[in-house]
């Protein structure tokens, strides 16, 4: 069932048909972007996907005192645009891993393009089954994922298993909120098949089961609004960029536009960033 679950996750977000590094090279070039002399700062806005993009990524990582020997596990790397920023500003050494084959593929093309391949590492994995050892990582970031992922508790038990002890998780994520259905399609999912919003008690439930304590728990969903209703004015005024989410929502972008919106207006969903620690190892644990 996972595995079902899983080629359908890959499928929505990655068409492996597409040369997507040429898409975006192509995009770049309708910009007017020198193609020969790119800097890693062009693909700014196409290269997140979560809710405020950059901005969310800086923030959450001022948080972390990332240091060059920092080792970091990103959790659903996607194209490696929060990766490139994280080595980028820290000089971290970061592991990607991805259900994605063709995301890997263009972010370890980005790594190579940059000149950032001694620090970022893509694999194609499932952050179900991570193939790394226990006590690996200094720190585990992970942004709008978990969406994804129906075993919450399976994901963030891997999360604790391959930090060290007094390693730090980030999480940056849209849970449930009032529990009212959403409206489909949002950008993670075209339909419930593979959309799995937990609640705010479940979330935390799933975390601190895994070994982890909650630093902090904020809540992001009034500036992720706002930044939603902005993104939607521009869309609207014909001023977006031409990727961005529209890589994988092609002709529904607009359509998931305005339902990520009415979903935040309404509290059906919210945004939440979470820092962790890791205090004491999963096989402890007393239910
Ligand atoms: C919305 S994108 C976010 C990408 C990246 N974290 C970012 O913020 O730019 C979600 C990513 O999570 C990946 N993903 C979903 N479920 C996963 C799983 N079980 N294991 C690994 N990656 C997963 C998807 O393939 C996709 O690239």
């Amino acid at each position: 069932m996972i595995e079902q679950i899983e080629q359908e996750v890959e499928k929505h977000y990655g068409d492996p048909s597409v040369d997507l590094e040429e898409k975006i090279i192509q995009a770049l070039r309708k910009e007017g972007k020198d193609i020969n002399n790119l800097v890693w700062t062009d693909l700014n806005g196409l290269d997140e996907f979560h809710l405020r993009k950059r901005e969310a990524t800086v923030e959450m990582a001022s948080l972390l005192n990332l240091q060059p020997e920092t080792r970091v596990l990103d959790a659903g790397s996607g194209l490696g645009g929060p990766s490139r920023y994280l080595t980028s500003e820290y000089g971290c050494h970061i592991d990607g891993i991805d259900l994605s084959g063709v995301f890997c593929d263009v972010a370890r093309s980005f790594a190579r393009r940059f000149g950032f391949e001694d620090r970022l590492r893509y694999q194609q994995g499932s952050a179900l089954d991570l193939p790394f050892a226990d006590d690996s990582f200094d720190v585990t970031w992970t942004q709008h994922v978990s969406m994804n992922i129906e075993n919450k508790t399976g994901f963030f038990n891997e999360l604790a298993r391959v930090l060290k002890p007094d390693g730090m998780l980030a999480c940056y994520d849209i849970i449930a909120g009032s529990g009212e259905p959403i409206d489909f399609p949002v950008p993670w999912a075209k339909t419930q098949k593979i959309s799995f919003l937990a609640s705010a008690e479940e979330q935390k439930q799933a975390i601190t089961h895994a070994g982890l304590e909650i630093l902090s728990w904020d809540d992001k969903s009034q500036e992720a609004l706002a930044w939603l209703e902005t993104a939607q004015e521009k869309f609207r005024a014909g001023d977006a960029r031409p990727l961005g989410s529209k890589l994988f929502l092609g002709e529904m972008f607009s359509e998931v536009m305005s339902n990520q919106v009415r979903n935040f207006q309404s509290g059906r969903t919210r945004v939440v960033q979470i820092i962790g620690r890791k205090t004491v190892k999963p096989d402890l644990v007393i239910d």
